[in-house]
């Protein structure tokens, strides 16, 4: 396996890790953002024994130990497997994550304290960099959801949200809200609930230009459109 990097908007890249074997032929892909700046941010671990691939591809962008910020979707292994390694290997790193993230998990399992963020809270980051964050509860999945929003380049770090199969180029322009339905059809991995829709429609409400996707290519265009399709998508899944 190989680590493949491509700066997705302005200090923006994306780390990306295929993995053939899981929903094969089309494969699926594990994907960390790293954010340039004064205060450089890592959004998403990548898995505990992916973290000598994630190591090497951030270093081959800034000197790993140079992190500040380690955030993510929500507490999972792929989200967060590797925290702790990233936390030894960094040692001006501080995991940053919402209310319920830090007091059901991150408080006992991170390795040093995390700095506990209140819904829309901005973390400057340094050279124009101003990261929002966004609790998401249940959306995609896990009480403790929530996801970052680049406010300069207005990208919008999606975490599981848009979930798709295959290993293309790093952006697309093309539909991505199609594949992702198609993904939730086969894995679902969406905790329908009776908020999802608006959750998703007030993501919309940022305008994003990019939409960094954790699984599948990332998307330039009209982000707010995508969104909107994709709460309409969910609404009709949880009403059937
Ligand atoms: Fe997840
Ligand atoms: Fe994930």
């Amino acid at each position: 396996m190989q680590t493949k990097i491509a700066e997705i908007a302005d200090g923006i890249f994306r780390l990306s890790t295929f993995v053939p074997d899981i929903a094969p032929p089309a494969g699926f892909t594990f994907n960390q953002f790293l954010v340039l700046g004064d205060e450089p941010l890592l959004f998403h671990t990548g898995l505990r024994k992916m973290f000598g691939l994630t190591h090497d591809a951030v270093s081959r962008i800034l000197p790993p130990e140079r992190l500040r910020w380690i955030s993510f979707g929500h507490f999972e292994a792929d989200e967060c497997g590797a925290l702790n390694e990233w936390l030894a290997a960094a040692p001006q790193a501080q995991a940053a994550h919402g209310q319920t993230a830090c007091l059901v998990s991150l408080n006992d399992f991170a390795d040093r304290p995390p700095r506990q963020l209140q819904n829309g809270e901005i973390i400057e980051l340094g050279r124009g960099k101003r990261i929002r964050y966004i609790d998401t509860p249940h959306t995609p999945h896990g009480w403790d959801a929530g996801i970052l929003f680049e406010e300069s380049t207005r990208t919008l770090l999606c975490g599981d949200l848009f979930t798709h199969f295959g290993d293309g180029a790093a952006l697309t322009q093309s539909d991505i809200v199609g594949p992702a339905i198609a993904a939730e059809e086969l894995f679902p991995y969406s905790s329908l609930n009776p908020t999802m829709g608006a959750t998703i429609r007030g993501l919309a409400d940022l305008s994003p230009r990019t939409l960094a996707l954790m699984h599948g290519q990332s998307y330039a265009g009209d982000g707010a459109a995508a969104l909107r399709a994709l709460a309409d998508a969910y609404d009709r899944r949880r009403t059937v």
